[in-house]
């Protein structure tokens, strides 16, 4: 079995849970940038592929790329996850869990939460900017 795990991070820590995920599977990781430049029969030879991203006001940055793709990924098995500061007991995520696969592609996804933090020495001022507005609220 071939894994592909593909990610995109801001601070680092979905990095590194796709690094930790990568060492426990093995197989391919790439960051969505280079995952972009691949041809699709690059694609092919995987038999599951996961994508993480982190989480951005109740959605998966850049899960839509994951899920545009994946209507041509229904043979393998597919695995969204997502790393965000909320910590797992949050009654929020219920809702969230819900929302964030579309429902079409609901059978073929399975997703996954996972709880880290806020690193504020690696986030860009917009990021931080957002973060502030949302405290306001
Ligand atoms: C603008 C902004 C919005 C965020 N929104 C959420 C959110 O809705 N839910 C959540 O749990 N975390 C949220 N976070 C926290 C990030 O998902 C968290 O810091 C994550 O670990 C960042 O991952 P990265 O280190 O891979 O970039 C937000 C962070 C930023 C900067």
């Amino acid at each position: 079995m071939k894994s592909l795990i593909i990610y995109t991070s801001q601070t680092g820590f979905t990095k590194r849970y796709a690094t930790w995920l990568n060492e426990e599977i093995g197989g391919e990781i790439l960051e969505l940038k280079s995952a972009k430049k691949q041809k699709k029969d690059y694609f092919a030879s995987f038999d599951t592929i996961v994508f993480g991203g982190w989480a951005k006001a109740s959605s998966v940055v850049n899960a839509k790329w994951f899920f545009k793709k994946s209507k041509f990924w229904h043979d393998k098995k597919l695995i969204l996850f997502c790393v965000g500061a909320s910590p797992i007991d949050n009654p929020d995520l219920v809702q969230f869990k819900e929302a964030v696969i579309p429902e079409e592609d609901k059978q073929f996804i399975k997703f996954f939460y996972c709880s880290r933090g806020l690193n504020y020495a690696k986030m860009s001022w917009s990021s931080k900017l957002l973060l502030k507005m949302f405290k306001q609220c």
